[in-house]
């Protein structure tokens, strides 16, 4: 078995040091060492987004990314959003507008939103949809999920989407 090397990361504003094989993922850290389990395990190959984490404010599909590189980063997860009871407002408009189902591929979509608008805080429906060009859901159709993000963005001139892929 390969040895241990130690690692510290922030994970949600607190550090931790841990000591990970050279093999093990972020999601593999986050899940497994942390019990951070609302980062979810879909396709384990970066094609569903399920695992999607912010690695300094970007998102990155933790499935894909090696843990050692990513020594001092500042994670952020699904656990880190919101505050207590209260939901993220990200989290809040996907319930308001109907579009959480059977969740799975939820925590992967609020972090890639949160990202875009972080960055982009009037985003257009062609943003959204491009921005979750990397978020599977298998349930909502898309519609509902980026409607609710568009109206945090309360983009002008757009009318609300109408289904289909992202
Ligand atoms: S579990 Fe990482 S992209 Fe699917
Ligand atoms: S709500 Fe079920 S996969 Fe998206």
């Amino acid at each position: 078995m390969a040895e241990k090397i130690p690692l510290s990361l922030t994970v949600n504003g607190t550090a931790h040091t841990l000591a990970v094989t050279p093999e093990r993922t972020l999601l593999d850290v986050l899940r497994e060492e942390l019990r951070a389990t609302g980062t979810k395990r879909g396709c384990d190959q970066g094609s569903c987004g399920a695992c999607m984490v912010l690695v300094d404010g970007e998102p990155v599909f933790s499935c894909l990314s090696l843990a050692l590189p990513l020594r001092g980063r500042d994670i952020t997860t699904i656990e880190g959003l919101g505050a207590g009871s209260e939901l993220h407002p990200v989290q809040q408009a996907l319930v308001q507008h109907g579009a959480v189902q059977c969740g799975f591929c939820m925590p992967g979509i609020v972090l890639t939103a949160k990202a875009l608008l972080d960055a982009n805080p009037h985003p257009t429906v062609e943003e959204i949809r491009q921005a979750l060009g990397s978020n599977v859901c298998r349930c909502s159709g898309y519609a509902k999920v980026v409607g609710a993000i568009a109206s945090l963005g309360e983009p002008s001139g757009q009318k609300p989407p109408t289904g289909g892929q992202p």
